[in-house]
């Protein structure tokens, strides 16, 4: 197994089987982490990429089984922001010394192309990178914010087993959502993508074929997260918490994509406490540090007891920063694009 780790390390491919066996073997995980580690060292550095985070609504049109601000969730109260709000919090995130904001939301129809500029806008004005994640849209409104001033896009295909896909994200499409990531490539946006792992019905061969789907497209960055079962949703009995298999899998990813950025995702933090340093020690170079204010954190609920949803945002800052230090680690001082790594 040391050996096919090696391989893989070294050609930066691997084929289905391959990754399938060492996603089904737990004897070397940690050499997995080690080497997806020094892969990280050798290709992208050891600074860590602080993103700050914007959830700037939870409304949603959707229904995904899994997630928790799903329309379905009628028990959850919902927010958003205003225009001035969001880029008053990206003001902050820039004080904080973040050069890049992620402003994330449920698919809320009621930001328009207006309010999309004004923001878009507005926060290209403060000299940072933007990071939307916003979901499924056209290729025309992709190119919209693009012309704006959008830097990056991420939009999670979640699985590649189409099947499965269907069941957990009704009234969507497969093909849509990776309609969505050749669009955003094609228009030029950074371009990142991701899954969940520990779906129910999802196999180790369907994670295997996620991790071929990223190096295909090839995206410039992946967020890989366990799913996390939430009580106000159809998914509440499944079991889910895959940490060790979600930690392989963005180990895995490294070795294929040796270049992209990769985040130590929330999902892992939520599930093991220091899994988010432990993510960073096998494969991880990026973090996302929430600037929003508590009481919406708390809101933005897509699974419980979310990591870094309580508490004041310098603490969640200093402590982090902490951390890095205490492994070792430099934070970045640039905009942190995967196209200069
Ligand atoms: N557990 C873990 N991750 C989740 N997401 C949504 N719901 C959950 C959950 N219950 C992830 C999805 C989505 C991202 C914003 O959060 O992958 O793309």
């Amino acid at each position: 197994m040391k050996i096919l780790i090696d391989k893989i390390a070294h050609n930066h491919s691997a084929t289905v089987d391959e990754l399938e066996q060492i996603l089904s073997d737990s004897e070397c995980d940690e050499y997995l982490f080690s080497i997806a580690d020094q892969v990280r060292h050798d290709s992208v550095g050891d600074a860590i990429h602080i993103r700050g985070l914007i959830e700037f609504s939870n409304y949603c049109k959707n229904n995904c089984c899994y997630c928790g601000i799903r329309k379905g969730n009628g028990n959850l109260p919902r927010y958003h922001l205003s225009v001035d709000e969001i880029i008053a919090l990206a003001e902050k995130a820039k004080n904080y010394g973040y050069q890049t904001v992620v402003l994330q939301s449920g698919e809320d129809l009621s930001f328009d192309m207006n309010k999309m500029e004004k923001i878009i806008k507005g926060i290209k004005a403060l000299d940072l990178a933007l990071t939307l994640s916003i979901g499924e849209k056209t290729f025309e409104e992709y190119k919209a914010y693009f012309d704006f001033g959008a830097d990056r896009y991420l939009i999670r295909i979640e699985t590649t087993d189409k099947d499965l896909y269907h069941e957990l994200d009704p009234g969507m499409s497969w093909e849509n959502r990776h309609r969505c990531l050749c669009d955003l490539k094609k228009i030029g946006y950074e371009t990142g993508s991701g899954c969940m792992v520990g779906l129910p019905k999802q196999t180790l061969r369907s994670i295997a074929n996620d991790i071929l789907y990223f190096k295909s497209l090839p995206v410039d960055m992946c967020g890989i997260g366990p799913f996390i079962p939430h009580p106000d949703t159809p998914l509440k009995d499944a079991k889910g918490k895959e940490f060790i298999l979600s930690l392989k899998t963005m180990a895995l990813t490294r070795l294929l994509l040796p270049k992209i950025n990769i985040p130590a995702t929330t999902a892992m933090e939520t599930l093991y406490e220091n899994g988010r340093v432990k993510a960073l020690q096998s494969g991880a170079n990026v973090v996302m540090l929430n600037v929003s204010d508590s009481d919406d954190r708390q809101l933005y609920n897509l699974y419980p007891n979310k990591a870094g949803s309580t508490g004041n945002t310098i603490t969640l800052k200093n402590d982090f920063l902490e951390k890095v230090r205490q492994i070792g680690r430099t934070i970045s001082t640039t905009k942190g694009s995967a196209r200069d790594n």
